[in-house]
């Protein structure tokens, strides 16, 4: 790995920079999935089984079929065939719900789809989908919110491949509990949330012979091509996916679903472009959700605050179909230092829908769960929480038995303490107060992957003086766009106003999933490597062109910095812009590819690399008309140097509001009776809205981590909303005494 870059000042790297597609997105000229339309276009409305547990026995779409402008009632017996898809290499093939629609008649989950309408417009396909007449045999569905491990082998599979269910051990978890002076034994339960963005899935399905187009909100087309390509027997070079913006995505669009087989399937029979739009409703059940967890925490202490065992033993659920994995004890074998440790996983089948990464998948439940408890230990003991975590702070990770590469969590307690004021804080219930509220302080640390996706990239210098960067990756409304014509300006001397970045599309170099707050760190090599040669390509050009103010000087002779080609002897003043030298040479342009290996998933690794954090969190409670209100938050990140300090701190303070409605608000409740999600609305399922979200100040340590990449840049997508639960509830505990642990925190719990 190269050492990490000193950044000129000239560079926009590390530069609060405005968004390059803001001006697009205001003006309404940024198409989203759903905004593009075709000649043609035929609209499908899915059918939603109105049962959750049982069979199909009867469909009958007679009327349905005969209503005007439907074109076609499809159901297993017309839909043609679609295979299932399976894991590829590197990171394709990856579905949560393999099995295609339609495949058989049984049924799953409420809202599985069982049969799709196609008109001529919307409204018909609606009400031909609202006309089909479905008879079931049905059974009570299993939504019981308990949950005990099923039966499972030691070894699963999962989603990415096989799974120990003894995830990390070391020492003798048991033993040095059952001899720890002081202990602590507690569950932690957060439920199922499902992924609410603005945006809905969409999906248009077009075929030209047997070439595949699918525009889709996806997080991540290339793996999207992948599986397609698998389902429709396709060779991948004969699918092409497109998503140019996205209204968000939080994990719930990484994979594809079964709408975009469905639309695909339909556009196949009916030879014309097919666009499905998912409902709100259908949001909550056929496009994933955060499954609910419950995990159980033992910790034991010395009485003077030294961890000697940690156990975190969690179950979550999952549908009859998915093998989903919920990480929660991804952070707990390196958060702090503790000889005995072990961690276990166990999994509970329901009649719901596939469970599905959400931001911060994993850790951000575990972490709630883990960070709970380091609070109440540090309550028994008697210790501040911020100093019993300073007094566990680990040398080396010593899950994997290995440096990290870069972490400064003490820093960011210290940091956070000091900004938030939490040595004024008196440690007993209900002792602080201001203008007649109840304050309650409470804090947690946290921590994310830091890892790279394999990515490939091209570069493009222009004889007008302009750039292109393009890379298959998505921008999902966390500024990649900007991000990539940052690392191109960089490089090349181009300023961003005349940089045009390509991005998500197929027929780009393959980029990576807009997943695990991976995309900068997997940008960055890949960028450089493709700008470094297409610069090594304009110097060949200088020194061959007849004319060229170069010609006949050795490449190696000459340097190139913003923007321009100039004797290294001489220095940069007397040099000549690349445009000049292109033009003179007759070229529109030239190119350079670049390349990099992905990080994630190496087997055999030579350092830790996470992102960490610390939150402070300030609550204010008015026992007299049971009002809580999160006031305040001072939230410090050590994720390595921040490309975009404007856009990063908008990604924490992003996530920090939905770490507020995840402590207090979201939830995803299943009707026991037929197993639908009875929330399954924004009136019902409530988020976190501006009029939640309190003063956040964001501080960034901007250490760069030379172990990820040459500019030193980590993720910053998903550790904002790690921890914070944890710390809205100690903070809760704080001010009225009642330890909540089960998410999200209702006011009932807290009248006494
Ligand atoms: Mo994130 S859950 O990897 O989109």
């Amino acid at each position: 790995m190269a050492m990490t870059q000193e950044i000129p000042t000239t560079s926009p790297i590390g530069r609060s920079t405005p968004r390059v597609d803001g001006a697009m997105k205001v003006s309404g000229k940024a198409q989203y999935t759903s905004d593009f339309h075709f000649p043609g276009t035929l609209y499908a409305v899915p059918v939603e089984a109105t049962i959750a547990n049982g069979r199909i026995v009867k469909l009958d779409t007679s009327a349905a079929g005969k209503m005007p402008g439907v074109r076609a009632i499809f159901h297993r017996e017309n839909i043609g065939k679609m295979f299932r898809s399976t894991l590829g290499q590197g990171m394709e093939g990856i579905c949560e719900e393999r099995r295609p629609p339609f495949e058989d008649d049984v049924v799953g989950y409420y809202g599985q789809y069982i049969a799709l309408a196609v008109a001529d417009t919307f409204e018909a396909a609606k009400a031909a989908a609202d006309a089909v007449r479905v008879t079931y045999s049905k059974e009570k569905p299993n939504v019981e919110t308990h949950l005990e491990a099923d039966d499972d082998p030691d070894s699963v599979v999962t989603t990415f491949g096989m799974r120990e269910r003894v995830d990390s051990q070391r020492g003798d978890a048991d033993a040095a509990f059952a001899s720890a002076p002081v202990k602590l034994d507690q569950t932690y339960v957060t439920p199922a949330e499902t992924h609410n963005p603005i945006e809905l899935h969409a999906t248009t399905a077009i075929w030209e012979g047997s070439k595949l187009t699918l525009y889709d909100s996806s997080q991540g087309v290339v793996n999207f091509r992948s599986v397609l390509a698998q389902m429709f027997d396709l060779p991948k070079e004969n699918v092409r996916v497109i998503t140019k913006f996205v209204g968000s995505g939080f994990g719930g669009k990484l994979f594809p679903w079964t709408h975009c087989a469905l639309a695909a399937a339909a556009a196949r029979q009916l030879g014309k472009p097919v666009k499905l739009v998912l409902s709100r409703k259908m949001m909550f059940q056929t496009v994933g959700h955060r499954p609910r967890t419950q995990q159980r925490v033992r910790l034991g202490a010395t009485r003077d605050g030294k961890l000697v065992s940690l156990q975190h033993d969690y179950i979550y659920h999952r549908s009859m179909l998915d093998a989903h994995h919920e990480d929660c004890g991804e952070a707990t074998p390196f958060q702090y230092s503790v000889p005995n440790l072990r961690v276990t996983f166990g999994r509970a089948r329901r009649n719901v829908g596939a469970a599905a990464d959400m931001r911060g998948p994993g850790a951000v439940p575990g972490l709630y769960a883990t960070e709970s408890a380091m609070n109440e230990l540090a309550g028994r003991l008697k210790i501040d929480p911020v100093k019993f975590r300073i007094m566990n702070e680990p040398k080396i990770d010593e899950g994997l038995r290995l440096p990290f590469s870069s972490r400064h969590l003490l820093e960011c307690f210290e940091l956070g303490a000091e900004k938030f004021g939490w040595s004024r804080r008196t440690p007993e219930v209900g002792s602080m107060k201001r203008d007649g509220l109840i304050l309650g302080w409470g804090m947690a640390g946290c921590a994310w992957i830091a890892a790279r996706f394999a990515a490939a990239a091209n570069v493009e210098l222009r004889d007008d003086g302009t750039a292109r960067v393009a890379c298959a990756t998505q921008d999902i409304g966390t500024g990649t766009y900007t991000n990539l014509a940052q690392l191109a300006a960089h490089k090349t001397g181009v300023p961003l106003e005349k940089i045009e970045v390509a991005l998500g599309d197929t027929s780009l170099p393959e980029g990576p999933l807009s997943g695990g707050s991976m995309v900068t760190p997997s940008v960055v090599p890949a960028v450089f490597q493709a700008a470094d040669n297409a610069i090594a390509s304009l110097l060949t050009i200088a020194t061959t062109t007849p004319g060229s103010p170069f010609e006949k000087r050795k490449s190696d002779d000459l340097a190139f910095e913003g923007g321009r080609v100039f004797v290294k002897a001489d220095g940069p003043a007397g040099g000549v812009p690349f445009a000049d030298l292109l033009q003179r040479a007759n070229l529109r342009l030239i190119t350079g590819s670049g390349k990099s290996e992905a990080t994630f998933g190496n087997p055999k690794p030579k350092y830790s690399t996470h992102s960490f954090g610390a939150h402070f969190v300030e609550v204010t409670w008015q026992p007299e008309i049971a009002r809580l209100r999160v006031n305040r938050v001072v939230t410090v990140i050590d994720a390595g140097r921040i490309l975009n300090p404007l856009a990063g701190r908008n990604q924490i303070e992003g996530a920090v509001v939905m770490g507020i409605g995840m402590a207090l608000l979201e939830h995803t409740s299943y009707d026991p009776q037929n197993g639908a999600p009875i929330n399954s609305n924004l009136a019902d399922y409530v988020v976190a809205v501006n009029a939640d979200a309190p003063p956040i100040e964001v501080y960034f340590l901007d250490y760069p981590d030379k172990e990820i990449n040459e500019v030193g840049a980590r993720g910053i997508g998903e550790i904002g909303l790690a921890g914070i639960a944890a710390a809205i509830t100690d903070a809760v505990h704080h001010a009225t005494g009642v330890r909540v642990r089960e998410l999200p925190v209702k006011i009932e719990n807290l009248l006494a």
